[in-house]
C-alpha cells in the first residue's frame, strides 16, 4: 500500500495551526479544517488546502489519510469522531492529539476498531513552539495503525541524537495515559524550581539576575532542563522601559486545567503514594485563594526571619538547593514511574518505559537530562521495582538528603512553604522506613472498628 502523504489537521487554534506548519515543512500535504474561517485561511503554503466544512474531507476520500484532532479535550467527543470516520478512505487513521482523559482513549480505541476505524491516541507534549518545531509525542493504540503511520510521526516528532522523541509507548489508551504522569511530573518539577526560588530569594542576600544566573549554571549537571532554563529567563526578565521585574508583577495564584488533578485522582483510585507530586496540586490549590492567605498572614506572619545572609551561608544556600533541586527530579520521576507501572498492569497498558523515556529526551515539557541516565537504567532493568533501589541513584540520593534535609528545615523554621520538597522527602523517609507506625493504626482501627489487625508472631486476624 502507498505511504499515507495527507495529513488533515481539525482545529487551527495555536497547537493545531503550528503543528499544521510543522507538517508542511517536512514536505507532506496538510488538510486545514477550523470552524473559524479566519484560522483556516491563515496558514499559506503550496501544499495547503483549506476546507469550510468537514463534509469537505469526502473529496479526498480517495487515499487514506492521517487526521489529527487539534481540539480542546471536551470538544473530542465520540459523537464527533463518528462525524469524521465515515468522510475518509477506510484505511484513515484518526489521531486524538489533545489532552484526552485516558479511558476515553482506551474506549474510543476499542469501540472504533469494532466498527472497522482505526484510531490512536496521542499525547503531544512541548507547547506551542514544540507544536512548530517538533514535539514529543507519546502514541497509543493499535500498533498496526501506529506502523501506518511511523514516517510522518517520525518527521514531524523532535529528535535526540538522531533518535525520534516520537514513541509508540503501549495499547490503546497508553499515550494519553504517559502523557497525563508526564503532567503530573511537570507539576511537581514546576513546583520544585518555584520552591527554590523562593528560598534563594527569602536569603535576602541573592539578587533575582543572580538567581536566574545560578539557574543557568545549573545547566552543566542532571538538572539541565527545559523547565530551568525557562524558569531562569522568566526571573531575569524586564519589560521595556520598565525596572522591576516582570515575575513580581505576576500574581500569585496558580491556576491548572486539570490534567495534573487526573493524576492525583488516578493515583488514589491505585493507591500508589506520590505525595510530590499531589503536594504540587495543592501548592496551586493552596496559592488561588489569595485574600484568605491576607487574612491569616495578616494574624500569623508577624515573625518572618530572613535566611542568613553572609558569603560562606550564601553559598551554601546555593549549594543545597541544587542538591535539593535534584532531589526533586529524582524522587518526581520515581513517582511518576512507580505510577505508569501500576497503571499500566492494572488497565493492560502494555507501557514500555524505554520508550517513554525516549520520547521525553527532548521536545516535552519535562525534558532534562537526567532522562539519559533514567532511560539507560530501564534499558538495563526494564523491571525494576523502584527506582531507590538501583544502585547509581541510590548513591546519588544517599549524598543528596544530607543537605536536602538542612535546607527542608531552615525553610520550615524561616516560614516558607516548601511543599514539594518536604514531601518528597518524607516520601523517602517513610519508603526507608522499617518499623513504621501503621501498627498503631491498625491498632486503632481495630480498637473502634473490630477491623482486626494482624501479627508479626503469629498467622490470623486479632482483636483487643
Ligand atoms: C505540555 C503541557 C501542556 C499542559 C498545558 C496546561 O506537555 O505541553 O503539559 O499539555 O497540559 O500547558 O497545563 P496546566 O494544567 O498547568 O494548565
Amino acid at each position: 500500500m502507498a505511504k499515507i502523504d495527507t495529513v488533515v489537521v481539525i482545529g487551527l487554534g495555536v497547537m493545531g495551526k503550528n503543528l499544521a506548519l510543522n507538517i508542511l515543512d517536512k514536505n507532506f500535504r496538510v488538510i486545514g479544517y477550523d470552524v473559524d474561517q479566519t484560522k483556516r485561511i491563515e496558514i499559506y503554503h503550496n501544499q495547503y488546502i483549506s476546507i469550510d466544512k468537514l463534509e469537505g474531507l469526502k473529496s479526498y476520500n480517495q487515499t487514506p489519510v492521517a487526521v489529527f484532532l487539534m481540539l480542546p479535550a471536551d470538544k473530542i467527543s465520540d459523537d464527533y469522531i463518528s462525524t469524521v470516520f465515515p468522510l475518509l478512505h477506510p484505511e484513515s487513521v484518526v489521531i486524538d492529539g489533545g489532552n484526552s482523559h485516558f479511558k476515553d482513549s482506551i474506549r474510543r480505541v476499542q469501540t472504533f476498531a469494532e466498527r472497522n476505524y482505526q484510531y490512536l491516541g496521542v499525547g503531544i507534549s512541548g507547547g506551542a513552539e514544540g507544536a512548530l518545531k517538533g514535539p514529543s509525542m507519546m502514541i497509543g493504540g493499535h500498533k498496526t495503525s501506529y506502523e501506518k503511520l511511523a514516517h510522518i510521526f517520525n518527521e514531524i516528532g523532535a529528535s535526540f541524537e538522531e533518535k525520534s522523541c516520537a514513541r509508540y509507548v503501549g495499547a490503546s489508551g497508553a499515550g494519553h495515559f504517559v502523557k497525563m504522569i508526564h503532567n503530573g511530573i511537570e507539576y511537581a518539577i514546576m513546583q520544585s524550581i518555584a520552591e527554590i526560588y523562593t528560598v534563594l530569594k527569602a536569603s535576602g542576600s541573592i539578587t533575582p539576575l543572580e538567581i536566574a544566573e545560578v539557574f543557568q549554571s545549573w545547566q552543566d549537571s542532571h538538572l539541565d532542563s527545559y523547565l530551568l532554563r525557562i524558569s531562569a529567563e522568566i526571573i531575569a526578565h524586564k519589560e521595556q522601559n520598565e525596572r522591576g521585574f516582570t515575575l513580581d508583577l505576576i500574581k500569585d495564584q496558580a491556576k491548572h486545567k486539570g490534567t495534573g488533578k487526573w493524576v492525583s485522582q488516578f493515583a488514589f483510585d491505585l493507591g500508589v503514594p506520590i505525595n510530590g507530586i499531589n503536594a504540587a496540586l495543592e501548592s496551586r490549590f493552596l496559592s488561588s485563594d489569595k485574600a484568605l492567605r491576607s487574612k491569616i498572614d495578616g494574624i500569623y506572619n508577624s515573625e518572618k526571619q530572613i535566611l542568613q545572609s553572609n558569603n560562606e551561608s550564601r553559598q551554601s544556600l546555593i549549594q543545597w538547593s541544587k542538591e535539593l533541586l535534584e532531589l526533586n527530579y529524582i524522587l518526581s520521576f520515581a513517582q511518576g514511574i512507580s505510577l505508569i507501572q501500576k497503571g499500566s498492569i492494572d488497565f493492560n497498558l502494555n507501557v514500555q518505559l524505554p520508550e517513554v523515556l525516549a520520547a521525553w529526551m527532548n521536545g516535552c515539557i519535562i525534558e532534562c537530562k537526567f532522562i539519559s541516565a533514567l532511560l539507560e537504567i530501564y534499558k538495563k532493568q526494564p523491571a525494576l521495582e523502584h527506582l531507590l533501589l538501583e544502585d547509581s541513584i541510590a548513591k546519588n540520593v544517599k549524598q543528596l538528603q544530607y543537605n536536602s534535609r538542612k535546607l527542608v528545615a531552615l525553610a520550615i523554621s524561616n516560614h516558607i512553604p516548601l511543599n514539594v520538597s518536604a514531601n518528597n522527602i518524607s516520601y523517602f523517609d517513610y519508603l526507608k522506613t522499617l518499623h513504621s507506625s501503621a501498627n498503631l493504626i491498625q491498632a486503632q482501627r481495630d480498637f473502634f472498628g473490630q477491623h482486626g489487625f494482624e501479627r508479626i508472631d503469629k498467622d490470623g486476624i486479632f482483636h483487643f
